[in-house]
């Protein structure tokens, strides 16, 4: 048995094997990758690294699950996921831990995203009954036209690190709702939440085969995600992560011309208007921003604030980032964890040391966080004075870097909070109603924060727009439309109508 660096109520409920078929699965090559926890950069588990050989058994295995599965009855299937759901909370002690350890989160935070997460179970669970086709009279005389849906098939989650239990829930809650089984391929940072999760589906009742989990390291997974989205049984694929990979998922769907959904990166702008109600905006994007480190698609990469009310926010801004205690995620003083990745802190640096170049002025942090181990620490940081010609007004940053520009009016700003190629969320603070409403329709992306700093919920569509992606996750019918297809039925009708 593994020795993890914390303790299990349940020593069963985390296995370091793929799961596949409801069996704990080695790589057919033996070979293996190792888990590293962010917080101190050692090695403390390790995963099966599947490679793309190892694919078609998995397909095959989700294929046969599926002749059964999309027989079955959707109260049936709703039941096992409100009984996933339960499982899952009831097991959310450990899993916190394992979550704060493959991510770095602070315990709090992988707590608040366990919750979080079980809004999709639960969710999902309601939409499961909820699936309709209709019925209509046709141009045509005697004739009944209707539209039935259907599961699409065996799907594909290729899901990324930040939010490795949200990601998994909202992906394959709406696949196990609609009656498609679903292979998910976790991130090589985050691999064992997920393991734990389809653990836990198959205790829920759902069958062997419905739900299979594939690991593999960094180095195997392009070929490994290639391979599954590529394999002629597979029939859908959502992937969550960045623009480039995103882009590469689409022309691998492509080919086969497989139902692709896409939540790609986000360089969100944050928008604070003079009229605003300033502790409301300051206190809502400090949880917005310093939220896994601001390791979230939709966090604040560039905030927005209006010249007659600049200095004082970001005084207070500076002032209440200033106290935050950078820290390994299981010290219960941490109010901000590591990055997840090294590569995260490289490019926070060198966001940090353009804006320095270009004229920003670093206010608080803009290290590395030294003298902390050998963790993957980067120092809250704030930056004043933010042109648009910096690299952090173009990029998604990833990181704790939090940039500030001054503006003076609102068509200035809409301009520069468009200029963009990303359209994932956008945020405004407010009290002209007017304007409130010209915001919604005039900035450029699929979700807008008005007076909250969050928009992100199992009841609400979440997705992009441009080159942040296409196609909703949650929300009422548009999640589960994703994983289903539409049968048309017309019928000539005998006698007189
Ligand atoms: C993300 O950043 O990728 C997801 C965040 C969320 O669901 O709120």
């Amino acid at each position: 048995m593994a020795h993890f660096p914390f303790k299990m109520a349940d020593v069963e409920l985390l296995k370091t094997e793929a799961y596949v078929q409801g069996t704990w699965t080695a790589a057919s090559s033996g070979k293996r990758f190792d888990i590293e926890d962010p917080g101190t950069g050692k090695v403390f588990a390790s995963c099966p690294d599947f490679s793309a050989s190892d694919v078609d058994a998995v397909v095959e295995s989700s294929s046969r699950a599926f002749e059964e599965f999309r027989k079955e009855n959707p109260r049936s299937r709703a039941q096992k996921l409100l009984e996933w759901d339960r499982l899952i909370r009831e097991s959310k002690d450990d899993i916190a831990q394992v979550l704060t350890y493959e991510s770095g989160k602070p315990l709090a935070e992988a707590h608040g995203e366990i919750e979080y997460a079980l809004g999709f179970t639960w969710w999902f669970a309601g939409e499961a009954e909820r699936i309709r086709g209709n019925l209509s009279i046709p141009s045509q005389p005697n004739r009944r036209v209707v539209v039935t849906k259907q599961p699409i098939g065996v799907c594909v989650a290729l899901v990324p690190w930040n939010f490795p239990i949200a990601m998994i829930l909202r992906k394959v809650g709406a696949a196990l709702a609609a009656g498609c089984t679903i292979i998910a391929k976790p991130s090589p940072e985050t691999p064992l939440t997920c393991l734990i999760l389809a653990n836990l589906a198959v205790k829920a009742g759902f069958a062997p085969g419905v739900f299979n989990v594939i690991t593999s390291s960094m180095d195997n997974t392009p070929e490994v995600a290639e391979r599954l989205c590529k394999h002629p049984l597979v029939k859908k694929v959502s992937f969550t992560g960045s623009t480039t990979i995103g882009s590469l998922i689409a022309k691998h769907c492509a080919e086969g011309l497989k139902k692709v959904s896409l939540e790609l990166g986000g360089n969100c702008p944050f928008i604070v208007f003079d009229d605003c109600n300033q502790e409301q905006a300051c206190e809502e994007l400090l949880k917005l921003k310093w939220r896994h480190a601001g390791q979230a698609c939709v966090t604040a990469n560039r905030v927005y604030v209006q010249s007659g009310i600049y200095e004082e926010f970001v005084a207070t801004l500076a002032k209440r980032t200033s106290i935050l205690k950078l820290g390994h995620g299981m010290s219960s003083d941490t109010t901000i964890g590591p990055l997840t990745t090294k590569r995260g802190v490289s490019k926070a640096q060198k966001h940090v040391e353009d804006a320095i170049e270009k004229g920003g002025k670093v206010i608080v942090g803009g290290k590395s966080g030294k003298g902390l181990g050998d963790g993957f620490f980067f120092e809250p940081t704030i930056i004043r004075d933010a042109k648009q010609s910096m690299l952090i007004s173009q990029e998604e940053t990833f990181a704790p870097v939090l940039a500030v520009y001054r503006f003076d009016s609102e068509a200035e700003v809409v301009k520069n909070a468009n200029d963009t190629s990303m359209g994932l969320a956008s945020y405004f603070f407010t009290k002209n109603i007017d304007r409130a409403w010209r915001l919604l329709e005039n900035l450029e992306a699929g979700m807008i924060g008005m007076n909250t700093g969050n928009s992100s919920a199992a009841e609400s569509p979440f997705g992009g727009m441009k080159l942040s992606g296409y196609g909703k996750e949650s929300g009422k019918d548009v999640a589960v439309e994703e994983y289903l297809v539409s049968k048309t039925g017309t019928m000539t009708l005998e006698g007189h109508y």
